[in-house]
């Protein structure tokens, strides 16, 4: 049975304070509510609010059990030095985040982020003993020349050239169409599953059946409480990404429900 995962990508949104009561809210609705003890349930604020998250989770989970786990939106691939701006995976480990998101679109997109610095990025994460949240997805333009499956194919070979070993506990993958990502067109179960499935075919071959039959594959692009349960319900979809509808505590553990349920672990 595949782990579930479930990660909240508040991007550049919240205040420190709003961050630390969002944070504290997910948590008390999970203990509340459900899904949260067979769902691994992730936040990702902005890094200037990592600790006051941190602590907002930490108040909860002492009570009741639940446990959500902190992650941020990058990582750096050295381990300090003169790189303005940036922050080390190191430094997140130090104020207790367990994940890091990598190669996001909007990373690539904005900021100039390849298939080659992801993977510099990837690599540190997981020496530092960190899980990876890796993003691929191809855009609109790459989809209607029927090109997607040779950039997933393009962003596996390259962003995962040196990992050694895939599988249960390590690094995660977000297939995150572009062209779905805060547009509300989430991709549907049958684009989400082909594409998954093609996935982990693949990581089948740059690793091993049995790591890759492990593997958690995340789908993201808009997905809400609405359409979680049907996403989840594909074979190949292990979990989501979570833009949007993780800026909200209750759709957000709404959507932990629906994934809970959808694999009958509800
Ligand atoms: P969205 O964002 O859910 O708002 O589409 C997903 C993401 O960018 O990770």
């Amino acid at each position: 049975m595949r782990e579930i995962v479930i990660a909240g990508n508040w991007k550049m949104n919240t205040t420190p304070f709003e961050g630390a009561m969002l944070a504290r809210k997910v948590a008390e609705l999970l203990s509340a509510g459900n899904g949260a003890t067979v769902v691994t349930v992730v936040v990702c604020p902005p890094a200037t609010h990592l600790a006051m998250a941190q602590a907002g989770i930490a108040s909860v989970t002492t009570e009741s059990g639940v446990k959500v786990e902190l992650g941020a939106q990058n990582a750096h691939w050295e381990h300090k030095g003169a790189f303005t701006g940036e922050i080390s995976a190191s430094m997140l480990k130090f104020i207790g985040c367990r994940w890091v998101i990598i190669g996001h679109s909007e990373r690539r997109q904005w900021f100039g982020e390849t298939d080659e610095t992801a993977n510099k990025r990837l690599l540190r994460v997981i020496r530092n003993g960190l899980r990876p949240i890796f993003c691929i997805g191809e855009t609109l333009e790459e989809r209607e020349a029927d090109r997607a499956f040779e950039v997933i194919e393009r962003q596996l070979k390259i962003g995962l050239d040196g990992v050694e070993n895939i599988g249960r506990g390590g690094l995660v993958i977000a297939y995150e169409p572009v062209w779905a990502i805060g547009t509300g067109h989430t991709a549907t179960p049958e684009q989400a599953q082909e594409a998954h499935q093609f996935i982990r075919s693949q990581l089948s071959e740059q690793f091993s059946e049995e790591a890759a039959a492990a593997t958690v594959i995340q789908y993201g692009g808009s997905m809400t409480p609405d359409n979680a349960g049907q996403l989840m319900a594909c074979p190949d979809v292990d979990g989501g990404l979570v833009g949007g509808a993780s800026l909200k505590a209750d759709s957000f553990s709404a959507i932990v429900k629906a994934a809970a349920e959808a694999k009958g672990r509800g």
